[in-house]
């Protein structure tokens, strides 16, 4: 087999993830310990992760459907609202909670209570660069008359660029970046601004949403862009250096809220995410960049320990399942049906 047929890397870490709660957990949980060492959880619940106690409890019912004898390190956030008191920053930094996840109310799947308005809370970003907890932001305006497709762009206008001024010692990633602008914007901002890149964001386009009808499964928030965004991810994903790094952005839900008249946002990746990542690679000529993306970037930019295990990744055709359990419903994962060219080992 040579080189190329098969990559090993560092042990990688999803720095985007949702697992939700209760019976889906014993699905998803485990597809991404079969791959990941840690991931930075999504504290976007049905009632959102809003407290240190919170996230404890939370942290502990991941925890225990994580299958036996596989580690796997889920890393907390809080989810900003108006309300959120300077305080729970301490509390949170002692309980070793490593970033508060920004919303902009009303962007994207349970960001009701999210924050209405950046200066609302100014005190509790003072408390978060005080204390080094990091700043993880879903950039997207939600102006209303914004286009759908400008959303992110016209965030890093009206709200990035004044936030990255005001705190200037505050790391800040800014999370599933979609479009050029994103990217190049996150490449001249400076050492404590990064980004993460999704797998389906650096493989399909927005053609993916509407090829031979409407596919509800490619749907996702930020959605998908023009081709010649996805090519500005490939180029910073691949090239663009240490402060891109891989967030799959898993997101799942039942399938019949997704094939709906009125469905939700999210891909489900987390079954075969570092496969999809070494798909777009692959094509970019940069199977040797996939390590650092997804290995070293990403806890280099924490502030936190490399992994030492490692995961073979071969050339090889697969077809994911057409649907997984999850909960009293079924889970369709992003590929069903579809052959995958590269398989975990
Ligand atoms: O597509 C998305 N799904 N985007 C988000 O920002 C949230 C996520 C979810 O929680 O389903
Ligand atoms: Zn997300």
């Amino acid at each position: 087999m040579s080189s190329t047929d098969s990559i090993t890397l560092t042990r990688p870490d999803d720095w985007h993830l949702h697992v939700r709660d209760g019976e889906p957990m014993r699905t998803v949980v485990p597809h991404t310990a079969a791959q990941f060492a840690r991931a930075i959880i999504m504290p976007n619940l049905r009632e959102p992760v809003t407290t240190t106690a919170q996230a404890l409890a939370y942290r502990d019912r991941i925890l225990a459907a994580v299958p036996a004898g596989t580690d796997f390190e889920p890393l907390m956030t809080l989810y900003l609202t108006d309300n959120l008191q300077p305080e729970e920053i301490r509390r949170a930094k002692a309980a070793g909670i490593v970033a508060c996840k920004l919303y902009p109310a009303g962007a994207t799947t349970n960001s009701d209570a999210g924050v209405t308005s950046l200066g609302k809370i100014y005190p509790v970003f003072e408390a978060m660069q005080r204390e080094g907890l990091l700043l993880l932001v879903h950039g997207e305006s939600t102006a209303p008359g914004v286009d759908v497709f400008d959303r992110e762009a016209v965030f890093i206008d009206s709200q990035l660029i004044p936030l990255r001024r005001d705190f200037p010692a505050l790391k800040i990633v800014f999370e599933h970046i979609t479009t050029r602008e994103a990217a190049h914007y996150v490449r001249d901002a400076g050492a404590l601004t990064a980004a993460t890149i999704t797998a389906h964001h650096l493989l399909y386009n927005r053609n993916a949403i509407f090829t031979g009808g409407l596919r509800p499964h490619y749907y996702c928030l930020p959605v998908l862009k023009r081709e010649v965004h996805r090519l500005a991810l490939v180029e910073a994903a691949t090239r663009g250096g240490a402060r891109y790094f891989l967030g799959t952005d898993s997101a799942p839900h039942p399938a019949h809220l997704k094939e709906h008249a009125s469905g939700c946002a999210g891909c489900y990746t987390a079954h075969a995410a570092m496969e999809m990542y070494a798909e777009a690679f692959d094509a970019a000529g940069a199977l040797d960049r996939l390590e650092a993306f997804a290995s070293f970037n990403g806890p280099d930019f924490y502030g936190l320990p490399r992994n030492t295990g490692r995961i073979t990744l071969r050339r090889e055709s697969w077809t994911p399942p057409a649907a997984f359990p999850f909960g009293d419903a079924e889970l369709k994962p992003l590929r069903h049906g579809e052959t995958l060219p590269w398989r975990k080992a």
